[in-house]
């Protein structure tokens, strides 16, 4: 009960302190000059708003208050109207049906700024004084996802508290986004956001649940002739049973650890293998958040097998293989999924990855040939199955439960065609 009214607390708080600020920026207008007149910023809300909470009130009348109560903690206006008017330039801006206020751009802006350029202080620049990428990555993606995301928890937690639904616990997001996209510093951070709003928050990825070395290396055998299960990577050569008692342990315990399984890559002499259990990390419950993405995340087995052995003939096995999976889509209560508009780009962002990995010294990386023959792999899978999920996202959801889509440009920023 308490995720549910905190939330709505500050969705209502965004929204009366939006009211609240037409008021101020008329005050400026009448003379007080601009950029001289401070805000209210939105981690005034707890101060604000006590239990009571804001039912039945206007977001006028709530703004009205908060004016009255306008003691203390302030934002220079013209932080939050850069946030705030770098937020509406963005393609995804239009999807929030409760867009926040500006000043709640700014708080969380602020928070990955910090994180995402490193120095202390950097969250007190202007923006114009930040690398425009970074800044266009955090006001155009990272924010609006959150925010979507948090708009759907809210949601979620009311709709199952006016059923009486507690079984279900944790509100599971899944997040499926081509390789090389940048989903794991998204996951990172979104995590973040989650857990500085007060929410736990667990993320997964469905590379944890691979089958260990052995387990692949029977799967390559048994079907020696595919080579799209010659190594980890397409369905089939996960564990997916083990992904099932993971999710299903983090949506509904209530008290305890849930062990979370992890997949080492450089384990096996580089081949890769399940991580030793010891070694997972633990969670601890109740957990309010889980994200867990893929790359091919919400793709569904199709019935033509045929066209499916023209795309590539190893694709027929992978499609079997695929059915099981929905048991892990099942768990999930929210879909983000990323489109990429050519999906060759994959192959230029892992080549990237890759030289940027040499260059630091961090690693061998692979030749770009290698690069090549590996993402191969995976295009057979993509070719496949991703316009179906684009036009269920898209549509009436992906299996018709509340869905964000988006595509990404080279840069990985979101490009505003839908
Ligand atoms: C992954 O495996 C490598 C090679 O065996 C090992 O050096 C490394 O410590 C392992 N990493 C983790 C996180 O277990």
């Amino acid at each position: 009960m308490w995720r549910c009214s905190l939330l709505r607390r500050h969705l209502a708080t965004s929204a009366a302190l939006s009211a609240g600020a037409t008021a101020s920026s008329l005050g400026d207008r009448q003379g007080q000059g601009p950029g001289a007149t401070p805000r209210l910023g939105a981690s005034c809300e707890v101060r604000l708003w006590g239990p009571g909470g804001t039912r039945g009130r206007s977001a006028a009348e709530i703004a009205k208050e908060a004016e009255a109560a306008s003691k203390p903690c302030w934002l220079p206006t013209t932080l939050a109207e850069e946030a705030g008017g770098l937020a509406r330039q963005g393609p995804l801006y239009a999807k929030l049906a409760q867009p926040p206020f500006d000043e709640e751009w700014a708080r969380l802006g602020a928070v990955l700024v910090e994180r995402l350029t490193g120095p202390k202080g950097a969250a007190d620049l202007p923006l114009s004084a930040i690398d425009p990428q970074v800044v266009r990555r955090i006001y155009h993606t990272y924010l609006p996802i959150y925010f979507w995301m948090r708009q759907q928890l809210v949601d979620i937690e009311c709709t199952r508290l006016s059923r009486g639904d507690s079984e279900k616990r944790a509100v599971v997001f899944g997040i499926s986004a081509p390789q090389g996209c940048g989903k794991t510093t998204m996951v990172e951070l979104l995590k973040a956001l989650f857990i500085l709003d007060g929410m736990s928050c667990q993320a997964l990825s469905i590379d944890d649940f691979y089958l260990p070395a052995s387990g692949q290396q029977a799967v390559a055998e048994l079907h020696h002739s595919n080579s799209l299960v010659q190594t980890r990577g397409n369905a089939g050569t996960h564990e997916v049973s083990l992904g099932e008692r993971t999710l299903q342990a983090l949506s509904r315990s209530r008290e305890g650890e849930v062990q979370l399984p992890r997949y080492n890559k450089s384990a096996n002499r580089g081949r890769g293998d399940r991580a030793p259990s010891q070694s997972w990390d633990t969670a601890q419950m109740p957990c309010d958040v889980v994200l867990l993405e893929g790359w091919m995340l919400g793709f569904k087995a199709r019935a033509d097998s045929a066209a499916l052995a023209r795309i590539h003939t190893g694709l027929p096995l992978v499609n079997e293989k695929l059915q099981k999976y929905q048991a892990w889509d099942d768990f999930i209560d929210a879909w983000c999924v990323v489109g990429v508009e050519d999906i060759k780009q994959v192959y230029g962002w892992r080549l990237q990855a890759e030289h940027a990995m040499k260059e630091s010294g961090k690693g061998p990386g692979m030749s770009d040939e290698e690069v090549r023959c590996f993402v191969d792999k995976y295009m057979p899978a993509y070719s496949a199955y991703r316009d179906t999920l684009y036009a269920a996202a898209s549509g009436e959801g992906v299996d018709k439960k509340p869905s964000l889509l988006f595509h990404v440009g080279g840069d990985r920023n979101p490009v505003s065609n839908e």
